[in-house]
């Protein structure tokens, strides 16, 4: 178990696919699409599976993924999520176990899963054919000694890497409340706390993976991906804020006690433009790509 409930990442699905940074998502597929292989994708800390909902129709061809979780549960779910999402598209589904191969009109995709902490196992994940390395909503939990593992991990195979949805530490509350930013204060001092990787990098996490791949040879771009979190346009964006800010207000409290009571009037009051129709969210997020262009300009 990793903390991260089924309906949690359920509920963030369709607001993280309409975050994510359309023109860094085309460029990694316009980079993966001249390769004549089946392609093989890593997804680290896959928990539902997103990402293969989100890049596998976008991609096309064949597709050999390797989702990688260290909570069972979230693997098993992420097996029946894909399961349906492709029953509901028509498509035609084989599920064996694990393993699961979809057969789409934009190509045939084979998906596994691998139950391993990253932590502990980064060193014995099969990355060597890895066309590309990809993450959603997980680098910020890591250290910066699991960025220089993973930058070392891949420096002779030199899969692309698209690591999405990074948190940057910007928040921005609408209305504003008096307590909003030392809210924001307390809360990115949270994201530095041990995530199960060491300190960690929370808010830092795009900008030091940044400098890990290019200190490589790898080129690295980056785009904003925020959450814009209207409880007006979008139904399930009001349910999102509540749970988002319940469960800051739950983290917060267990880590510093003491403020209980002035994050739980905080909260009141934030709960209060939400009933009214009233609130609107902004949390900052990064996508980030990198792949090497030349390998003769590699650092030995
Ligand atoms: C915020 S969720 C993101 C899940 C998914 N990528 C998405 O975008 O919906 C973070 C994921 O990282 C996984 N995770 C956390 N620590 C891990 C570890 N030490 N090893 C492997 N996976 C881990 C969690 O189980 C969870 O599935």
């Amino acid at each position: 178990m990793t903390g991260f409930s089924v309906d949690w990442l359920t509920l963030r699905e369709t607001a993280d696919g309409r975050a994510r940074h359309a023109g860094l998502n085309r460029q990694a597929i316009s980079l993966l699409k001249n390769r004549d292989h089946e392609l093989t994708i890593v997804d680290l800390g896959t928990g539902r599976g997103s990402n293969v909902r989100y890049l596998a129709p976008i991609l096309g061809g064949i597709q050999f993924w390797q989702l990688v979780d260290a909570d069972e549960g979230l693997l098993r779910s992420a097996i029946i999520a894909i399961g349906e999402w492709a029953q509901k598209q028509g498509w035609s589904v084989n599920q064996d176990g694990k393993r699961i191969a979809i057969d789409a009109p934009k190509g045939r995709w084979t998906v596994t899963t691998e139950l391993a902490d990253l932590d502990q196992n980064l060193d014995h994940l099969r990355l060597d054919d890895a066309d590309l390395v990809t993450a959603s909503a997980f680098l910020d939990l890591v250290s910066e000694s699991w960025v220089d593992r993973f930058a070392a991990r891949v420096a002779s195979s030199h899969p692309l890497c698209l690591f999405t949805l990074s948190y940057n530490g910007d928040l921005v509350f609408d209305p504003v409340d008096a307590d909003d930013s030392w809210v924001a204060d307390l809360l990115n001092q949270h994201q530095g706390t041990n995530k199960g990787f060491g300190a960690a990098l929370g808010p830092r996490a795009a900008g030091y993976l940044k400098d890990a791949m290019a200190n490589r040879g790898y080129e690295v771009v980056t785009g904003d991906s925020p959450w814009h979190l209207d409880d007006q346009s979008h139904a399930e964006e009001a349910e999102l804020q509540r749970v988002l800010l319940s469960n800051w207000v739950i983290a917060l409290k267990q880590w510093q006690p003491q403020h209980g009571s002035r994050l739980e009037s905080w909260l009141d009051r934030r709960m209060a433009f939400l009933e009214s129709g009233f609130s609107t969210l902004r949390i900052g997020h990064e996508d980030l790509l990198c792949w090497v262009d030349d390998e003769t300009s590699l650092p030995h």
